[in-house]
């Protein structure tokens, strides 16, 4: 595929949009000053969440963790903790090992070469882009689907945006838009004009700085780019989850496993109940096989829904009954309420613990 340019005027595009960007840009925290541990942060926050969201979590992760240095030395539950609500914790983790390698390898000086930072944990073609270019003001495309959602109306371009492909002819092409300009100020001027004016639907094309550039406007054809493959449809899985307390007011919890899916977060004991089967049967088997707790079913007591990019967990909470005490398993955990909410839940078991608290407070 090769992305056509030739009819556009870079100049004058550079111009007009960067002076736009100049008087219009938001005042954001990350927008302070370009020390790369802060930019890092950010750009790895703003992956797949939107700026509003993000805000407050990047306030109170910098009071925790303000310089590099404070990240490394911290526990990993503490990262996880703070990071509790945005989901996706897999980016928390790998910022976590980056930052220590980081710290371990390189001083605790974030590396500026592309080829350090890029082979950093979790560091993909987008971050080592927006680090480097907003920190270091190096030539480097930053190019997510915001972008690509831009250069799409700009340039045209019909190519799906879901393939890689597509990705790699527009970080090609945008390289040639770094020429001349700070690619600090260039890149995130695009990101703006993404975020407050070329907007996914009803763009505002009467207001935009580089309407006079913008082949998609000339066609009146903006609001159907980008072209994107629709995702299909996330698989529901109806889930049960229990609630379960042994005589001295301690309810049971698991830590989920090394990898996977929410890894290391914990929650109440839960699993997928298959067709066919009531939620109580499966229960109680559950509890008997993999916590040795005989346990039974009383009633159920909350519906949560948790929807993740590709899977929607519809949940239902019960409450149950010990039938004896018996020696837990390894893969459980009893604990006061008060010691479960230190550690980190996915928001779906932060919104049970939550309502038993409320019932039992
Ligand atoms: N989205 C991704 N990176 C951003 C940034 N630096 N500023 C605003 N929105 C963004």
């Amino acid at each position: 595929m090769h992305i056509d340019v030739n009819h556009l005027d870079i100049p004058g595009f550079q111009q007009n949009l960067i002076q736009w960007y100049n008087e219009n840009k938001r005042d954001l925290p990350w927008r302070e000053n370009q020390d790369p541990y802060r930019v890092w942060v950010s750009e790895v926050m703003l992956q797949q969440t939107k700026v509003e969201t993000v805000i407050p979590y990047y306030k109170r992760f910098m009071e925790l963790f303000p310089t590099l240095h404070a990240l490394a030395a911290a526990d990993e539950d503490k990262v996880l903790k703070a990071w509790e609500g945005l989901g996706y914790y897999s980016r928390a983790r790998n910022l976590h090992t980056a930052v220590k390698e980081v710290a371990a390898g390189y001083g605790g000086k974030v590396p500026s070469s592309k080829k350090e930072f890029a082979a950093l944990k979790g560091v993909g073609p987008y971050t080592a882009g927006a680090v480097l270019s907003i920190a270091f003001e190096k030539r480097e495309p930053a190019v997510d689907g915001n972008v690509m959602r831009v250069f799409s109306r700009i340039l045209l371009v019909t190519d799906d945006i879901s393939k890689p492909k597509t990705r790699k002819s527009f970080e090609q092409t945008l390289t040639l838009f770094l020429e001349g300009v700070q690619p600090s100020e260039f890149n995130q001027a695009v990101m703006e004009l993404g975020a407050l004016i070329c907007t996914p639907r009803s763009p505002g094309c009467l207001l935009c700085p580089v309407q006079m550039h913008c082949r998609a406007r000339e066609e009146g054809v903006q609001e159907n780019l980008p072209v994107k493959a629709k995702k299909k449809a996330p698989a529901v899985k109806k889930m049960a989850a229990v609630i379960l307390k042994n005589n001295n007011g301690q309810t049971l919890f698991h830590q989920r496993g090394e990898t996977g899916l929410l890894a290391r977060l914990w929650e109440y004991p839960n699993l997928e109940v298959p067709a066919g089967q009531t939620s109580e049967e499966v229960l109680e088997a559950f509890l008997e096989h993999d916590y040795g707790l005989r346990a039974s079913i009383i009633k159920p007591l909350q519906h949560v829904e948790h929807i993740f990019s590709h899977l929607v967990w519809n949940i239902t909470v019960y409450e149950a009954r010990l039938l004896e005490e018996e020696q837990l398993h390894s893969k459980g955990e009893w604990l006061y309420l008060h010691e479960a909410e230190r550690h980190t839940f996915p928001v779906s078991h932060q919104k049970i613990l939550h309502r038993q608290i409320q019932r039992e407070g």
